[in-house]
């Protein structure tokens, strides 16, 4: 969607900053032995708290506030009694409402001790979505979004994962246009001012490849190898894309 009022961008800047808030609770829980209900109790707490609405639970018929996503599990992880171990890595991506409007996020934690080649793969991840908030302006197309995302991940020595992508937000969860985290430069659908997107990074150790397993939700990679996950909801503007959901409170 694109925001057209005052109003529209107090409640897109609100719910994100939910979000963004919740991400900073959830990173003070995770640590070795927590279990993953657990963390997801504490989300829906804090969004149900602050006058939101989880946007995952319900949705399509997933379970949960959080998608929780450990090691080799890529996205859509569902909340289970594991708890977490020293050396796990969990991507947790959730979304909430308020007052009708969605923000999507997520943010992949390490748990203790994490090995270095991960931790390189988590911080790759990370800065291939810094570079591709910059492309997040008037003018530009999705493919210059896809485009850096793939080129610094796969000239770092990694995946990255294309069956799932960034895409339009707002009234609805999930909305045009799809934001692929490939692509060529200057292809794919102009981004326009005001325009409402979530960039979402999916990237894995091995090769890109993932299943998705009998319970219909939990995907993950091929090879078995680990999987990094981040994303923003940003606004396109003219120079600066302003973000809506962010890592500050969790970084
Ligand atoms: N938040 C996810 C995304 O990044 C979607 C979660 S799917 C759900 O697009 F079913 F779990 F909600
Ligand atoms: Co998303």
């Amino acid at each position: 969607m694109i925001i057209q009022t005052d109003e529209e961008l107090e409640c897109v800047i609100f719910g994100g900053d939910v979000l963004s808030r919740m991400l900073g609770v959830l990173k003070n829980e995770i640590r070795p032995g927590v279990s993953l209900i657990y963390l997801d109790k504490v989300a829906e707490s804090f969004i149900l708290d602050n006058g939101c609405i989880p946007a995952c639970k319900g949705y399509c018929g997933y379970p949960s506030t959080l998608c929780l996503s450990v090691n080799n599990v890529v996205v859509h992880g569902i909340p289970s009694k594991y708890e977490l171990e020293d050396g796990d890595v969990v991507s947790v991506d959730s979304g909430v409402v308020y007052n009708g409007y969605y923000s999507d996020g997520a943010y992949t934690f390490s748990v203790g001790c994490v090995d270095d080649s991960i931790k390189r793969m988590l911080q790759v991840t990370r800065e291939s979505l810094r570079l591709a908030l910059s492309k997040a302006i008037t003018g530009n197309r999705t493919g210059d979004i896809g485009n850096v995302i793939e080129s610094y991940v796969t000239g770092s020595g990694f995946s990255v994962v294309k069956e799932y992508a960034g895409h339009g937000v707002g009234k609805s969860f999930h909305e045009k246009p799809i934001v692929y985290n490939y692509g060529k430069k200057n292809s794919g659908s102009l981004l326009k001012k005001n325009m409402m997107i979530a960039i979402e990074p999916i990237v894995n150790y091995g090769n890109g490849k993932t299943k998705c397993l009998s319970d219909g939700w939990t995907v993950v990679s091929a090879d078995g190898s680990f999987s990094a996950h981040y994303e923003n909801t940003v606004l396109v503007q003219n120079n600066c894309p302003k973000l809506l959901s962010s890592f500050k409170y969790c970084e």
